[in-house]
């Protein structure tokens, strides 16, 4: 099965940065522990200084990093990833803040890893590209997450998304068979149907606050797939799956949540 089959089916249930509520998320742990338990993982991908792909969430390094207890990275505040390289990246600890974690460490996940990983276990996953336009062209971030995928050979496991339409614009002319997803926070534009075909995606994943009924009819009308994050209630899953939501990203992969995804 391609990426692009398993998104149009019904019921669906991402591991949100991977099994975030039992691992430090984003983390290749995150990933082992999310098989079995979601039909695809998320993740967050973004550049080192020198140009590396990372996945982490956050621009900056505190929260999920051991960064501030580190002697030689003292001065480095405010610790936005993009102003450390891959080599510094590898030097922190992923893992040791995660309270369920008791002081595991954890080393750096690279789109690379992830992307053999998910190879090896036959898995799919969507791999969100961050907004990086301050630091990076778009044509320097897209080619850096393509030429991965296509080191990898993962082109049909993959699902593209961001909340910055321009990359998948740009993804689309060298990654022509690769899905991708327009992210939305919030209000959308009034003309959403002209704006997607425009852009080419294939699906649009909504907040859980901005999905509703009217719009995801339209959207699945369409043709597009529906995609809605956070959902960690099972009752609001059963409302989303109800309204024809393709898929939802969840922090909680419990036995509840995909009983209405089955
Ligand atoms: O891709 C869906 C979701 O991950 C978007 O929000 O901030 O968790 O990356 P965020
Ligand atoms: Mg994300």
């Amino acid at each position: 099965m391609k990426f692009l089959e398993l998104m149009k089916k019904k019921g669906i249930v991402a591991a949100h940065r991977g099994a975030r509520s039992i691992a430090p998320e984003n983390t290749l742990l995150s990933l082992q522990k999310s098989i079995g338990r979601c039909d695809f993982v998320e993740i967050d991908a973004q550049l080192s200084k020198d140009g590396a792909v990372v996945v982490m969430h956050d621009d900056t390094l505190q929260r999920t990093t051991d960064v501030t207890e580190i002697e030689v990275f003292k001065n480095r505040a405010p610790y936005r990833v993009c102003d450390f390289t891959d080599d510094e990246l590898l030097m922190l600890d992923y893992g040791s803040w995660f309270k369920q974690n008791s002081g595991h460490k954890e080393p750096l996940l690279t789109l690379r890893i992830a992307l053999e990983f998910i190879k090896e276990n036959s898995m799919f996953i969507n791999i969100e590209i961050k907004d990086m336009s301050n630091s990076f062209a778009d044509k320097i971030v897209v080619r850096a997450v393509a030429k991965e995928i296509e080191d990898a050979g993962v082109h049909e496991r993959v699902l593209l998304s961001s909340f910055r339409h321009e990359y998948l614009r740009e993804a689309k002319k060298i990654l022509f068979n690769v899905p991708t997803a327009a992210l939305f926070e919030g209000s959308v534009q009034d003309n959403l149907l002209e704006y997607l075909k425009d852009l080419e995606v294939e699906a649009c994943h909504f907040d859980d606050a901005s999905a509703d009924e009217k719009k995801v009819k339209m959207l699945r009308e369409a043709g597009y797939a529906v995609g809605v994050y956070t959902v960690n209630s099972a009752k609001r899953a059963k409302e989303l799956f109800a309204m024809g939501v393709n898929y939802i990203f969840s922090d909680s992969l419990d036995k509840e949540l995909k009983k209405y995804a089955l």
